[in-house]
């Protein structure tokens, strides 16, 4: 299976600038056959990157579109106009659901409307600090996953990325912490247990799990090495184009 690096930039950059960041990023990257990177900018600039960007050696993500093709709904771009743009997308991350008020229903329609336009979904799911104090962390995470792929039919689901974020490793959350490489490997062995539970042994082994939550170039290596882990979804430190490159070299050196 292949290592996924995918940066997430939120909502940081102008075109210009993501831009001028994918030629960079271009220059500094061999082609890795064996790690996948792939960047999410705002949409506003997947279409002029999508001219720039070289797929074989990264590719092109959206943090978020809409589950209907086309129709009335002001302001919204769809999985169907991004096909062919973008290769992957980010559904259900914590600040969609926890910002924008996206609940599981509104993630797997989601979900569904992005494999429907051959686009890998990369769906998030992850605890709050709340939930985890609570002991909540297993049935949350199983909600989130259960739900997302609810509309997924048994032929695409090998279709699927997963990435466990917990909400309160996230950098931007207020007094983030870091999750400790045991933390993370218990949720990823749990997901692993809810997809074997559901779908057979086949899909859970060779579904890719993302961890994300304040990864850096320091911590990278630890969380690469981390038991079922495929790749990491980076939202800061993919803004730094030295410390996103850093990471990549160190998933290719893991990997090797
Ligand atoms: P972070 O963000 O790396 O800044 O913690 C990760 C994410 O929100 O996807």
């Amino acid at each position: 299976m292949k290592t996924y690096i995918v940066g997430n930039f939120k909502l940081n950059f102008t075109v210009g600038e993501a831009s001028i960041y994918l030629h960079k990023l271009l220059k500094a990257l061999p082609i890795y056959r064996d790690v996948e990177v792939a960047i999410a900018p705002s949409t506003i600039a997947l279409q002029p990157l999508s001219l720039q960007i070289d797929r074989h050696k990264m590719k092109l993500a959206a943090q978020n579109a809409f589950y209907r093709d086309y129709g009335a709904f002001t302001g919204e771009t769809s999985f169907s106009q991004l096909r062919g743009i973008v290769d992957y997308a980010i559904i259900g991350h914590s600040e969609r659901r926890h910002i924008f008020g996206e609940d599981d229903k509104c993630v797997q329609k989601k979900v569904a409307a992005a494999v429907r336009n051959r686009i890998t979904p990369i769906l998030c799911i992850g605890e709050t600090e709340s939930e985890r104090a609570f002991g909540e962390t297993a049935d949350v995470v199983r909600d989130q996953l259960i739900g997302g792929l609810a509309e997924v039919s048994d032929d695409e689901i090998d279709r699927v990325i997963v990435a466990y974020e917990p909400v309160w490793a996230i950098s931007s959350t207020k007094a983030a912490k870091l999750a400790t490489p045991d933390e993370v490997a218990e949720v990823v062995k749990l997901i692993r247990k809810i997809m074997k539970e559901t779908y057979g042994e086949e899909v859970a082994e060779k579904m890719p799990i993302l961890f994300g939550g304040s990864v850096n170039s320091s911590n990278a290596g630890a969380y690469l090495t981390v038991p079922g882990v495929n790749g990491l979804l980076i939202g800061g430190s993919s803004l730094i184009l030295n410390e996103f490159v850093d990471i990549i070299e160190i998933a290719k050196r893991v990997r090797s």
